[in-house]
């Protein structure tokens, strides 16, 4: 198995680290255009190897796709991080750029290829990825929803002073602000999180992980990687192990949801094909309302994608 991580910075050689301590796969390539950065960082994690026990060899190159050949599962993390004051919809078309031009050398050395995008605007990024690669959308989807979710159960795990292991949640909708977490989705353990925790406090932790992302920002002046890094590698593991587990991830609805033609955060099951199924939930009506909204959201982001007629 061989998986490359495009971007070499925060959270690409992030990803590389997760996945080299999970001593799953063959093979680990880190692809950056800056010259000499993809190589220094993989050097760093691959040298990790005789301390945190594995095998994966973690090789890194400058803007050299050749290496890339025929790997099973690309993660693209290259484009511009958010600081502060910056919303993820301004950096479209920045990233946008490079997502196109990154897919496009992807796929010609990886034709099989599955590809999990990171970048930011996520939703649309995806979109642009899948508007490019011209491949089937069950092999080109986004993380972002785990992420998510994790803040979300984190922040719950605290507030009842219990394992967050033992959280299960959904999370839907775009990677935003609109983002819409469901607490009649949550458990702890099989117990509704509602019989837990007090409803305005339950509120304000949804609100609290709404703005998970920009919380790290103003402290960081940059945007998160340690969890990020670890959400993706979780995907690729669920990919290359083909699991079944059941995440949500951006996915593109084509009905789903009452929602066509647009990637968004729904729960889908991911196994070696990529997405094996999209999981439709009975949501009731203000919940439904929620993800109209967020998806009215991503779709304003998609049309400025769409207006700037890079990718078709
Ligand atoms: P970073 O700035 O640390 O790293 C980005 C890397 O991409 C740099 O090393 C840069 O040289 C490289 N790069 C730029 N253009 C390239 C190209 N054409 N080919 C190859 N490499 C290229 O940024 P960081 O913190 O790693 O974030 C990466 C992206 O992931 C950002 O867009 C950020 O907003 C997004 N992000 C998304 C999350 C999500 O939940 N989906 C969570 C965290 C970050
Ligand atoms: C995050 O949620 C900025 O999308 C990035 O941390």
């Amino acid at each position: 198995m061989k998986v490359t991580v495009i971007g070499a910075g925060n959270v690409g050689a992030t990803v590389a680290d997760v996945l080299a301590k999970k001593n799953i796969i063959k093979e680990v390539v880190i692809l950056d255009i800056a010259e000499g950065v993809a190589e220094g960082k993989a050097l760093d994690i691959w040298q990790t190897g005789p301390i945190n026990s594995f095998n994966t060899r973690v090789k890194g190159v400058t803007n050299d796709y050749s290496h890339t050949t025929d790997s099973d599962v690309v993660v693209i993390t290259s484009g511009v991080p958010r600081k502060p004051g910056m919303s993820r919809d301004d950096l479209i078309s920045t990233n946008a750029g490079i997502v196109k031009s990154v897919t496009e050398n992807v796929l010609k050395h990886s034709p099989n290829t599955i590809i999990i995008v990171v970048a930011n605007p996520l939703d649309v990024m995806s979109y642009c990825a899948y508007l490019t690669a011209k491949i089937d959308s069950s092999r080109v989807f986004g993380m972002a929803g785990i992420l998510d979710t994790a803040r979300y159960k984190t922040f719950l795990s605290e507030a009842i002073d219990c394992s967050p292991i033992d959280i299960q949640a959904v999370l839907m909708g775009g990677h935003g602000d609109t983002m819409v977490p469901l607490p009649r989705y949550t458990t702890v353990s099989g117990i509704p999180v509602t019989e837990l925790i007090e409803p305005d406090k339950l509120d304000a932790i949804i609100e609290r992980t709404k703005k998970g992302g920009g919380e790290i920002v103003n402290h960081l002046g940059t945007s998160a990687w340690y969890a990020p890094g670890a959400a993706a590698a979780q995907m690729v593991e669920a990919i290359l192990q083909d699991q079944h587990r059941i995440f949500p991830c951006c996915a593109w609805l084509q009905g789903e949801y009452g929602q066509k033609d647009i990637y968004l955060g729904v729960p889908v099951k991911l196994g070696s094909k990529g997405i094996v199924e999209i999981i439709e939930l009975d949501l009731n009506d203000d919940e439904k309302a929620l993800l109209d909204s967020s998806s009215a959201s991503v779709r304003e982001v998609m049309a400025v994608l769409d207006d700037m007629a890079l990718v078709s």
